[in-house]
Formats: C-alpha cells, structure tokens, sequence
C-alpha cells in the first residue's frame, strides 16, 4: 500500500512537471488545487524564484495560501479576463478528456477557471484513467437552503447522495456551500446527465467536466503519457 502511494506520488509529480513546460513568461496561470497540483505549484514556484513572470489565479482559498506563502503573485477574479494555461487534478478521466473533478471540494472554482482557460492540462497518475466514468462519486457543489430539494432530484435521476462529511462535520466549501457526492454507477450519457444537474435549481456546479480539458498529462512509472 505504501509502496502504491510512492509510486502515485511519483506518477503526479512527473507529470506536474512535464505540465510546466507549458507555462511561458508573461502568462496567467491557473492554479489546480489538490496533490497533483500541489507540484506543479511547486515548480512554478522554483521557476518564480529564478526569474520567470507570470501571474497566476488560485482555484481555491488552500491554493492561494499555499502559492503565496511560495512567492508566486496572484490576482484576484475580478482582476482576470482570460487565463492562458491551468493545470489541474482529476478524479477520473478518460482517454477523449472527459472528467470527474471535486474530490477535494474545489469543482465550482475550479470549473471557473477551466472555463476562463485557453489552455486546460489534467495531471494525474496512472490509477485515473477510467473506461467509463462514474467509479468516483459526482461531487455537487449545492446552496445550502436548497439541499432538500437538490438530494430529491438527483434521487430521481437515478443516483444517491450522500452529504459530504468531514472530521464528523459537514464539508463547507470556500463558497460555504455544502457538497454532495452522487452515486450514479458507470455514466453512459457524461453529456446528458451533465445538462440534467445543470438544470436542478440551488445546484452550485457539478465535478462533471465536458469539453474544458485541452489535454490529460498522465504520469505512468517513470514516463508520461499524453491524451
Ligand atoms: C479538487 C480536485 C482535484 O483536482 C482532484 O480531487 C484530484 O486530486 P489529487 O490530485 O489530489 O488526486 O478536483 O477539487
């Protein structure tokens, strides 16, 4: 198991690196957030140090904290019209791009940014490339006053929510909203379950991610492998 970690470790580290190269002087960088790209931050901070402009936006309040104690110069939202590159983490994905992101609570931000993005990379190690979405849980970013009414339509879309928990408590995102992660089993329809969530009203985001990555950089032993 130990060993497992190492090695996934490794895998996200190599592609967070092979995903720098993309960032080029000048720039708008989006900020990913979770432990793929907690490395990629990391070596844009090494790049920072030795001379390299760039701006970047955070995807979550744990990234900016962590990009500025690193040195790296943020803007804010409201500062940022288009951001040239983002790399960031999934949860899933499969070889024609299609996503699963949020397992760390940061899909509304992070779907902004991606949005915002000309150029989207996914790094992740080996275990997350999936045939078919859906082994991970969607997580759901939902307004609060809404959860109700939110578990009720997902249940009738066929899944199961359950209301994301941690350390005992309810998982509050940087939003302060709560998540919901919804079992639906293995995803035929990506695009019309995707339109589905989208219309339930009091539903923030969800980590379905459909024509936002430009590539998945995927950290496989000791070499990457590009979809
Ligand atoms: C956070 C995310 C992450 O990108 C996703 O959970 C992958 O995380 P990690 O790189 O730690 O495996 O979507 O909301």
């Amino acid at each position: 198991m130990e060993n497992e970690t190492q090695i996934k470790e490794v895998e996200k580290k190599i592609a967070a690196l092979e995903a720098v190269k993309f960032v080029q002087a000048g720039s708008i960088v989006g900020l990913g957030t979770g432990s793929s790209a907690y490395h990629a931050i990391q070596e844009i901070s090494n790049l920072v140090k030795s001379g390299l402009e760039i701006q970047a936006v955070a995807t979550s309040a744990h990234t900016a904290m962590l990009a500025g104690n690193l040195g790296i110069p943020l803007l804010n939202f409201d500062e940022v019209n288009s951001i040239d590159v983002t790399i960031d983490g999934a949860d899933e994905f499969t070889a024609d791009l299609k996503l699963i992101k949020g397992g760390g609570g940061a899909l509304f931000r992070e779907k902004v940014v991606a949005a915002m993005t000309k150029q989207e990379i996914i790094i992740t190690d080996s275990s997350k490339l999936v045939d078919r979405l859906g082994a991970f849980t969607v997580p759901i970013e939902v307004i609060p006053l809404a959860v109700n009414h939110v578990m009720k339509e997902i249940k009738l879309l066929g899944g199961s929510p359950v209301l994301r928990k941690k350390n005992g408590h309810l998982f509050i995102t940087d939003n302060n909203n709560y998540v919901i992660d919804a079992d639906f089993g293995l995803i035929d329809e990506p695009e019309n379950l995707s339109s589905a969530l989208n219309n339930i009203d009091g539903l923030l985001a969800h980590g379905i991610f459909l024509n936002l990555a430009a590539k998945v950089i995927m950290g496989k032993g000791d070499q990457v492998i590009y979809f």
